[in-house]
């Protein structure tokens, strides 16, 4: 392959120098994160969420965990569809995390995941190379003595949990996000997450997805 076709190839995996966690609390010192996976944070339109909710409702169980898939017609119906949503989506992280234009994303599946006390969901990561998780429900109340219940390295009873990396000085490897109903997670598929059972009443309802990207070749 020529030296400059392999270099732009390359360039998705380049850092921005300008990044920076925090505000500097020194002011002769910078933080700045370069490495590792990214993951995107958003809010979807609580009209979606009653949409899928609605479908979900008829396909739980009111006592036992389960999980199904998405009808085509729920993923690819309505104007805007959840598909549609979603794409625009990756399409901004696409573009943010590696500077490329996306050509199109290939939904392998979209799925519920719905869960009650005690039921863990083990770390696993994703097929595909773009995943996403979108909080539909939370548990009506979450024993206070439980949510501060801490697991193995600080994992939180029913957040999700990000893992990447080993434990290395200096470095993170846990991202614990409590669910929150409406937020929207995006992440390449490879990263490893999970969540621990929780104790309290009520569900924790949640929706997946994985696609392939094809990106638009670029001159530039
Ligand atoms: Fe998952």
């Amino acid at each position: 392959m020529p030296e400059k076709q392999r270099t732009r190839r390359l360039r998705k995996y380049e850092a921005d120098p300008k990044c920076s966690i925090s505000a500097p609390s020194n002011e002769t010192m910078q933080l700045l994160s370069p490495f590792g996976p990214l993951i995107a944070k958003t809010k979807l339109p609580s009209e979606l969420i009653e949409k899928i909710n609605l479908f979900a409702d008829q396909h739980i169980s009111e006592t036992d965990s389960t999980e199904f898939m998405l009808p085509e017609e729920i993923v690819f119906g309505g104007a805007p569809s959840l598909a549609d949503i979603v794409g625009r989506l990756i399409n901004n992280y696409v573009k943010e995390a590696e500077g490329s234009q996306l050509d199109r994303a290939i939904y392998e599946v979209f799925w519920i995941v719905s869960q009650y006390q005690n039921t863990p969901s083990p770390v696993h990561f994703h097929s595909g190379d773009i995943s996403g998780v979108l909080f539909l429900k939370v548990p009506d109340e979450i024993d206070p003595s439980q949510e501060e219940r801490n697991y193995i390295s600080g994992r939180k009873a029913g957040y999700l949990n990000f893992i990447e990396g080993n434990k290395q000085r200096f470095s993170k490897s846990l991202l614990s996000v409590k669910p929150e109903v409406g937020d929207f997670y995006l992440f390449p598929g490879w990263l490893l997450h999970g969540a621990e059972p929780f104790i309290g009443e009520g569900e924790r309802r949640s929706m997946a997805f994985n696609a392939t990207l094809k990106v638009k070749y670029t001159t530039t």
